[in-house]
């Protein structure tokens, strides 16, 4: 007998871009929605699109472009919210109204100041609506982890008479612990008369950490539709990752018996691309993705693995795409060798682009020895999902030490016309944002700052993200150099770009606001 499929719906485009300073932009967007496509997800959540215009625009864009992946909008339980979705969605190959309303007694006494019969009346008409646009409708009890049993089988169940081919209950607090989540999913099952007609889903938040573990209790009780996203990115502690679930599938199949379409090679790479867009890092333990996950520090435990790596080994790094240090390009490649080899990664460019990113890896191999897929990566998203230039660095001349007050001089291209200055800072990054800020004559505020190493060796490329706010807008920057003083300035700027690009888009803004 074959494995029962479990669905995968990834909300990392809205449940993710929901986690704190992860706002990510239209071109971003789609790049990742594209790459979520190629990792084979069944559903991509691509936004909440009466929430802003530059939502509505996202989804619809994404929803024009995706070539065989269901594309969803979420919406409350109203009519103005579902006429939004629908008008999002309506192009994907086949859309999905995702609409929801809260089923816990203390949302519907404090938040919805609504009683339980007025709640099931306005879930019908909700999914009854939507339905009137697209048969691929889903319908989430809010809270559903902390609602009364019975009334949410009577929701769900009232739902899927309306229409409703995907009911899912949320863990919306992270408050479910796996045993009881599990037996909450197997009552779902047993006491909803039509189940049978709609899939169950499971969407758990992971403020106890809990969330991949009760995802996976679900999924053992029958759920067969998992919301997750990449690196567990979320509102507030975050969601069920996608590649925790999808590896427990994989590595332990005689306990989960369970098929996805997961590429899992895509795994790392859409790792990668996440955290590049929402300058949110991975923190280096984080299961599966983390940098230390495959990394073997204890001398017996290294000995082992040389000798036999299924000795500290339960996965191999290959199988979520984690070429270690793999040699992309020497520094004689041609055009040719780094086109296909960028088509390989994913990345299909233009002449133009392809130009522009053949210019900075020769650059790249004059100073680094190994060029790896990571560096190929930083160098793609900096030169082509680059937000339009106002600002751009020319030249950048530091000096600082234990005895000399640090210095930048700094030559930056303003709008195609080349000024340059200097400033003065508690050390050479400091001093390079302070000179940068006068020329440009910004009073941005640096709300973070982080930097990491792409790759292993002294020699790796420094990647920095800033994150600035400037009247109420706030921008991502991200730089990349083997040289982290460089790569903080380019970060700096970039976000310079981004927050000047904000200021005269409107539409784009109003995420941020
Ligand atoms: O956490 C939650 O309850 C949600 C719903 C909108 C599905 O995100
Ligand atoms: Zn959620």
């Amino acid at each position: 007998m074959s494995n029962e499929r479990v669905y995968i719906f990834d909300t990392t485009l809205r449940d993710g871009e929901q986690s704190p300073g992860a706002s990510m932009n239209a071109a971003e967007k789609m790049r990742l929605a594209i790459q979520l496509e190629k990792l084979g997800v069944d559903i991509i959540e691509a936004g909440f699109p009466a929430a802003s215009g530059g939502d509505f625009e996202a989804v619809s864009n994404i929803a024009g472009r995706l070539k065989n992946t269901q594309v969803a909008g979420l919406a409350r339980a109203s009519k103005a919210d579902i006429d939004r979705a629908w008008g999002a969605v309506q192009h994907a190959v086949n859309p999905r109204i995702h609409t929801f309303i809260a089923t816990s007694d203390i949302h519907l006494k404090y938040k919805l100041k609504m009683n339980r019969d007025e709640v099931v009346e306005n879930a019908v008409e909700a999914v009854k609506y939507a339905k009137s646009f697209t048969d691929n409708v889903e319908f989430s009890a809010e809270d559903g982890s902390r609602s009364d049993r019975d009334f949410l089988c009577k929701v769900f169940g009232a739902a899927i008479e309306a229409g409703a081919v995907v009911v899912n209950l949320p863990d919306t607090v992270g408050y479910a612990i796996p045993s009881e989540f599990g037996e909450l999913a197997k009552y779902v099952m047993d006491h909803t008369p039509n189940i049978h007609k709609a899939v169950l889903s499971v969407h758990c938040h992971n403020d106890l950490g809990l969330a991949t573990a009760n995802t996976l209790a679900a999924i053992n009780a029958g759920a067969r539709q998992a919301e997750v996203t990449i690196n567990g990115i979320g509102e507030r502690a975050g969601n069920t990752s996608l590649e925790e679930v999808i590896m427990a599938l994989h590595t332990r199949p005689n306990y989960l018996p369970m098929e996805t379409n997961i590429m899992t090679e895509e795994i790392y790479p859409s790792s990668r691309l996440v955290s590049m867009i929402t300058g949110i890092i991975v923190q280096p333990n984080k299961a599966i993705v983390g940098a230390n996950a495959f990394a073997h520090e204890a001398g017996i435990h290294q000995d082992g693995v040389l000798k036999n790596p299924m000795t500290y080994e339960i996965m191999k790094p290959e199988t979520i795409g984690l070429n270690k240090n793999k040699l992309v390009l020497g520094k004689h490649s041609g055009r040719h060798a780094l086109r296909s080899h960028l088509k390989d990664m994913g990345y299909d460019l233009s002449d133009e682009e392809l130009n522009l990113v053949f210019t900075k890896f020769k650059e790249l191999a004059d100073k680094k020895k190994h060029v790896v897929d990571e560096d190929m990566e930083a160098i793609v998203t900096e030169e082509i999902l680059r937000t339009p230039e106002i600002f751009s660095l020319e030249y950048q001349h530091v000096s600082s030490g234990t005895t000399v007050l640090p210095m930048a001089s700094v030559k930056l291209s303003i709008n195609g016309r080349s000024v340059q200055g200097a400033g003065y800072g508690n050390g050479p990054i400091d001093a390079s944002f302070n000179a940068i800020a006068k020329l440009t004559d910004t009073e941005s505020e640096l709300l973070r700052f982080s930097v990491s190493a792409l790759t292993g060796g002294t020699d790796a490329m420094g990647e920095v993200t800033v994150r600035l706010r400037e009247n109420g807008l706030i921008a991502l920057g991200k730089g990349a150099d083997p040289d982290i003083i460089t790569a903080s300035a380019k970060a700096y700027v970039n976000g310079l770009n981004r927050l000047e690009y904000l200021k005269t888009h409107p539409v784009e803004a109003s995420q941020f606001m």
